[in-house]
């Protein structure tokens, strides 16, 4: 007899190998069965072999019908274990002696499935959110779109509004201004150029403050700086430094833009005419009125007054030195240098007092200056030097404090003389009545900023009182025996025409000044 190797090989495969007969009822069961299903051989034999799967497949009618099947089946291992086979059912032919009509081959697929179902789970999920995801992506997106949108909308909204506001700056009268809160200019219409003579970038990215008269600074930074939304504008009066180097008065309407989020100024923007005129039509008027006790006398008899006034120096100061070369003569001391010297000095102040009335003139009469560059600390110690015999005739003594950093200025050098001298004239005056030793007169220089500088007298003598402070300025008024009254009035009219300002300090606190600033151009 031959061997029987198929029933070897059967035994031998490490698969489950089951042998059915035609109704599907279990004929062997090899060793890999066992160990996969955990029932020993004699437990199934004759037993239909769906005993082992968790449903029943037709095998009956597969074997009937000859066909071939090949499954993924869900298995139960005796012990109640469930798992996954890859199931094969083959076909044997019928002439077998022992009944035997098919063959079903089980590999443990187990493992393998768990692995796939999780991947599947896992790919489920995955999908799932890759699906949400996708949605917010979509539901991101389409916000997206339409906030361009709206910020296109916006931007073209602003761009017609900016449009808007450059035709009316550009073509307005007034000085239109945009600024930052700090006072940066960030827009300028060119009307700048014909009311203040600067061309818009000779502004552009400056602060506004620095083209301010110090004196109005701080009302602008306070009227610029505003912390809480409580108005929407403001309307301010201020003098700015036209491109020339004078002075002008202006009128601002100021309005804040708020932002939406701080609600802290974002941006100042402003409309800024020329009222210079208003302004002084309006002092004017002032001083028509005070001037009105001397209404009876003419321009011209003010004029001369005024020159009378300024010659007066020179003309004293040639007397001095005549007399001195008399009293040499007389007492037979002519030593010809020394007198040449001294009549030297005498034909210089003659020649003063010729220039004081050609100037004087000019001014009154055409209102006219001739500027040259000055340094003003300079100027100070000529007119000093010219008031030498006064000041030591009263024993008077001068301090000085005059600052080194002090810029050129431009300014017409005789009529500032004259200021000066005035002013310390005043101040010998002053202290006719003071202790000689404690006569001092004080004189300080000073920059104010780039474009201004002061120049403030103050003296040992009583100060100017409260009421006197009030109308020293006004012509003719003075408290003096042979005074005129005509001192001050004319410093005055020199300082403003050079683009300055006078102040007085009254003696409250014991603390008496007078002072001018003077712009550098
Ligand atoms: N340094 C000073 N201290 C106190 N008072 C002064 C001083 N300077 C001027 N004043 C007051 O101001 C007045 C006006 O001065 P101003 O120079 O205009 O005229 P004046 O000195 O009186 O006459 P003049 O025309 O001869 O100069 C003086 O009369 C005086 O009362
Ligand atoms: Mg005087």
């Amino acid at each position: 007899m031959q061997p029987d190797y198929s029933h070897a090989l059967f035994e031998a495969i490490q698969d489950s190998a089951v042998l059915l007969d035609k109704s599907g009822r279990i004929l062997d069961w090899n060793a890999g069965a066992v160990s996969l299903f955990g029932y020993h051989k004699k437990e199934v034999l004759g037993k239909s072999i769906n005993l082992i799967y968790q449903q029943n497949h037709p095998f009956q009618k597969m074997i009937h019908e000859q066909k071939k099947w090949q499954a993924e089946t869900r298995y139960i291992r005796k012990n109640g274990i469930k798992g996954f086979c890859r199931t094969t059912l083959s076909l044997l032919p019928t002439q077998l002696p022992n009944k035997a009509a098919a063959l079903i081959l089980q590999q443990n697929i187990t493992v393998h499935k768990i692995l796939e179902i999780e991947l599947q789970e896992k790919n489920t999920k995955l999908t799932q959110t890759l699906e949400r995801y996708h949605e917010q992506f979509y539901f991101t997106n389409a916000l997206l779109i339409k906030n361009i949108h709206l910020k296109e909308l916006t931007e073209k909204n602003l761009r017609e509004s900016e449009l808007r506001f450059r035709l009316l700056a550009e073509n307005a009268t007034d000085i239109i201004s945009r600024h930052s809160p700090d006072g940066t200019y960030l827009y300028v219409s060119p009307a700048c150029k014909t009311l203040l003579g600067y061309d818009p970038d000779d502004l552009l990215k400056y602060n506004t403050y620095k083209f301010i008269h110090y004196e109005d600074v701080g009302k602008l930074k306070k009227a610029f700086n505003r912390r809480k939304e409580n108005s929407n504008h403001h309307i301010i009066t201020y003098r700015i430094r036209r491109k020339e180097g004078d002075y002008r008065w202006f009128e601002s309407n100021i309005r804040y833009i708020y932002d939406e989020e701080t609600r802290l100024i974002r941006e100042v923007q402003s409309a800024s005419r020329d009222i210079t005129d208003r302004i002084l039509d309006k002092k004017a008027r002032l001083r028509g009125q005070q001037l009105a006790h001397v209404s009876r006398l003419s321009s011209m008899e003010e004029m001369a007054s005024g020159m009378a006034h300024e010659i007066s120096q020179p003309l004293a100061a040639i007397v001095n030195y005549t007399q001195g070369c008399v009293r040499y003569l007389q007492n037979n001391q002519h030593d010809p240098a020394q007198l040449i010297e001294i009549m030297k000095k005498a034909v210089g102040q003659a020649e003063r007092a010729g220039e004081v009335i050609h100037r004087l003139k000019n001014f009154f009469c055409k209102g006219k200056l001739f500027k040259t560059p000055c340094k003003i600390n300079r100027v100070i110690r000529e007119t000093v030097s010219l008031i030498r015999y006064d000041l030591n005739s009263s024993k008077t003594k001068i301090d000085f404090t005059l600052e080194k950093e002090v810029q050129i200025i431009s300014a017409d050098k005789i009529q500032l003389q004259q200021v000066l001298l005035n002013l310390i004239q005043n101040a010998i005056e002053a202290m006719r009545d003071t202790t000689q030793y404690l006569r001092r007169i004080h004189i300080q220089t000073k920059r104010i900023d780039e474009n201004t500088i002061e120049i403030m007298f103050s003296d040992s003598g009583p100060g100017f009182t409260k009421e006197m402070a009030q109308k020293v300025f006004t012509p003719f008024v003075t408290t003096k025996a042979h005074g005129r009254g005509m001192g001050l009035a004319i410093c005055r009219s020199i300082i403003e025409a050079h683009g300055g300002q006078f102040f007085i300090n009254p003696n409250t606190q014991g603390q008496s000044w007078i002072k001018f600033i003077i712009p550098v151009n």
